[in-house]
């Protein structure tokens, strides 16, 4: 029986509710030599597929769409080979002694590696896979339709029509800033930033400015944008759009005091992570009108509790992080991730990996 099929039958006899871990298995005979790995969720089958079907690992897996408990990942982590991980996992340094030293490989299904300890990693000469490019077009797409959306106050109009708000035709309700002959600002000029700036073009975007941490020639002269320092950008845009990594470096670094060199008309996007936010910063100049409007695919924490006052306003969208959430994407990053982790195991050139 295929080790998918084990598992769909484990699952029936067990129930939906159940939330143990389970052992997918090699033949026993072959078992004792594979290396074990730990997946800390039910990932999508394109992933499981890869893994199952290489017969190069035993494969243990947290057997639920919810994440595994600190306790669990700690207990089920030893002794493992290889940790198949999503952005949801902190691995940090009590994970990898948990898991020992027989760990050579994380894996982390997900552009984003903010949630691995990069240094720990190092310090053990433990490998690190994560699934770039096969999400750009999918988040590129959903922050342009998160831009739209804030700008044009979809969500708030739509709320409108439903509730009774919807009277006679007005000339200036629900009025909101458009695209053609903006200026938009993009931070971090990475895959993703690029991927935005082709689709917005479209649009009639009139000029393109990025901030970095250093100038990207190649990529800008493509689009082009125009390289400035993060002051300029906040001066300058209509629209920030924020697309870099969370960084010590960028942790907090849309606060205060960039959006009070905001245009009072300009809209803040945010499909990155939370942390490169202060929140209540935010939350300040959206009530105090330093800014138009803000959406956000990503906060912190996540979820963002119901009752966060950001919720409340109006002139905010927040999104429940679903950027790269495509059927196929989401397919995609599993294998990925998987064929990182099968690499990894054997001492093989990942497909995309970080370097330490
Ligand atoms: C999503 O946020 C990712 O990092 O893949």
């Amino acid at each position: 029986m295929g080790t998918l099929c084990r598992l769909r039958q484990l699952r029936t006899t067990l129930g939906s509710e159940f939330h143990s871990w389970c052992k997918l298995q090699a033949p026993d005979a072959a078992r004792k030599q594979l290396p074990r790995i730990y997946v800390t969720r039910r990932i999508p089958p394109e992933g499981m597929k890869i893994l199952s079907q290489s017969g190069l690992c035993s494969i243990e897996q947290w057997d639920s769409d919810e994440p595994v408990s600190r306790t669990e990942l700690l207990k089920n982590v030893a002794g493992v080979g290889g940790l198949y991980c999503l952005l949801t996992d902190k691995i940090d340094a009590e994970v990898l002694d948990a898991a020992g030293p027989s760990l050579q490989v994380v894996s982390t299904m997900s552009v984003g590696y903010d949630h691995v300890s990069l240094v720990e990693l190092k310090r053990r000469g433990i490998r690190l896979g994560y699934t770039p490019d096969v999400l750009t077009e999918a988040v590129a797409e959903l922050t342009v339709a998160l831009l739209l959306a804030t700008s044009r106050r979809l969500l708030e109009a739509v709320e409108e029509a439903k509730s009774g708000g919807w009277g006679t035709w007005k000339p200036l309700w629900m009025c909101g800033s458009g695209l053609t002959d903006s200026t938009v600002g993009i931070l971090g000029l990475g895959r993703i930033g690029a991927a935005v700036t082709a689709r917005l073009k479209p649009f009639g975007v009139k000029r393109f400015l990025y901030a970095d941490t250093d100038p990207r020639p190649d990529v800008a002269s493509k689009i082009p944008a125009k390289f400035v320092p993060l002051d300029g950008l906040a001066q300058h845009s209509d629209f920030i759009i924020v697309c870099c990594a969370l960084t010590p470096e960028t942790r907090g670094i849309c606060g205060s005091r960039l959006f009070s060199q905001m245009k009072d008309t300009a809209i803040f996007i945010n499909t990155s992570r939370g942390g490169v936010v202060n929140q209540e910063d935010l939350y300040q100049a959206l009530v105090n009108g330093q800014i138009a409007a803000a959406g956000l695919d990503v906060t912190e924490p996540e979820p963002l509790p119901t009752d966060h006052p950001l919720f409340k306003l109006k002139n905010c969208v927040i999104l429940p992080h679903i950027a790269s959430a495509t059927l196929a994407t989401r397919n995609a990053m599993a294998a990925l991730a998987a064929s990182n982790l099968l690499a990894g195991l054997q001492g093989q050139a990942m497909v995309k990996e970080v370097p330490l």
